[in-house]
């Protein structure tokens, strides 16, 4: 079968479609046919090693310190249960699910994947192209906000990078838990952001996020943008801030702050089942939707990974797998 590979970090052309062997589904592992994939921010940073700061130690220790240890890329999926081992009972054959394999290996016409890992049954309104979008940023979005954050009706919350693979699921998230948000995106991206939902939009090129001169219950940073030191003049007090990328001084203020009213948190996604579940049930009653930057053929994958690279799409980047493989 055909798999997005790369045998060392580096930039878009290091990334190859390789002839690998199909894998067999173990006894509590369901085989899927995939038909769309995606490329995101984390599969850039695990391509080009691009991890930021300090997490470049934890991150080459994880990944391999010179070049790859796991070949295959890909990390989000959409596609059809073909087989199912013998202790399954959550899927069966012709199921269409969707779902995220953060450690690679979700770009190809075909994976095994543990029934209990973050996979659920795709809502039936989605495409493969819509729903092999959603897991990562959407995952993202509800553990963040709803989980950690925990996001009431009423609470304030800042978005930075409203508009991306993040940020475009947690506008509508956030929505959806009754947040007032308010987004910061670019110049072009202000009608994109209010579109999902955003209650007030920010354009970071001519406001400085600093000097907002509002409050916020959370301050949720997709892109790097706030500091520790400007995330305490945005919040109330016993507000939290949540970076998605920290290094040493996120650390260091986070162990600070927890003598200190306002808080930092932290953390990384952690891929669950149940997650999974509830954001697909999310999407099934339709307070999450599907945001899709490009759909592009497998075979111009490389493209794809620029256009990430870019830290300017807006939602997600996909790949179609199965029209350029049969
Ligand atoms: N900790 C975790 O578990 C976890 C989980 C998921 C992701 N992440 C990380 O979180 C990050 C977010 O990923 P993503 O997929 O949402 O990124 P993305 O798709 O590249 O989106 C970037 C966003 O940032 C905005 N932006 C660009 N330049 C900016 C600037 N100078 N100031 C403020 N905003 C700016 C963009 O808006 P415009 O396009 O309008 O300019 C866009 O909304 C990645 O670094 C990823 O590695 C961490």
């Amino acid at each position: 079968m055909k798999a997005l590979t790369y045998s060392q970090y580096g930039g878009p052309e290091v990334v190859q479609i390789t002839e690998v062997a199909p894998p067999t589904p173990g006894p509590d592992q369901i085989l899927i046919r995939v038909h769309a994939s995606a490329v995101n921010t984390g599969d850039w940073r695990i391509r080009a090693a691009a991890f930021p700061g300090i997490m470049a130690i934890p991150g080459r220790l994880m990944f391999g310190p010179l070049r790859p240890r796991n070949r295959r890329l890909g990390s989000e999926f959409a596609g059809v249960v073909e087989k199912v081992g013998a202790s399954v009972s959550r899927f069966k054959e012709g199921d269409r699910v969707f779902g995220m394999m953060p450690m690679g290996g979700a770009t190809a016409e075909y994976l095994a994947i543990g029934e209990t890992s973050a996979v659920a049954r795709m809502p039936a309104s989605l495409s493969f192209e819509n729903a092999a979008g959603m897991p990562f940023g959407g995952l993202c979005a509800l553990v963040f906000l709803g989980e950690y954050a925990a996001l009431k009706p009423g609470h304030r919350l800042l978005i930075v990078g409203a508009s991306g693979g993040v940020g475009a699921f947690a506008v509508q998230v956030a929505k959806a838990l009754g947040a007032h948000v308010t987004a910061v995106s670019g110049p072009e991206s202000q009608d994109f952001a209010a579109g999902l939902g955003a209650d007030e939009t920010v354009d970071y090129k001519t406001t400085n996020i600093a000097t907002l001169g509002q409050r916020f219950e959370v301050v949720f940073d997709t892109f790097g943008a706030v500091t520790p030191k400007m995330s305490r003049d945005l919040l109330v007090e016993g507000g939290l801030f949540l970076p998605l990328n920290f290094g040493l001084l996120e650390i260091g203020a986070a162990l600070l702050n927890r003598f200190k009213s306002r808080k930092i948190r932290l953390a990384v996604n952690p891929d669950h089942m149940e997650d999974m579940e509830r954001f697909a049930q999310m999407v099934e009653e339709g307070a999450v939707r599907p945001v899709v930057d490009n759909i592009y053929p497998m075979k111009e994958a490389a493209q794809a990974h620029r256009r990430v690279e870019s830290r300017h799409k807006r939602g997600a980047v996909v790949l179609r797998i199965v029209d350029q493989t049969e």
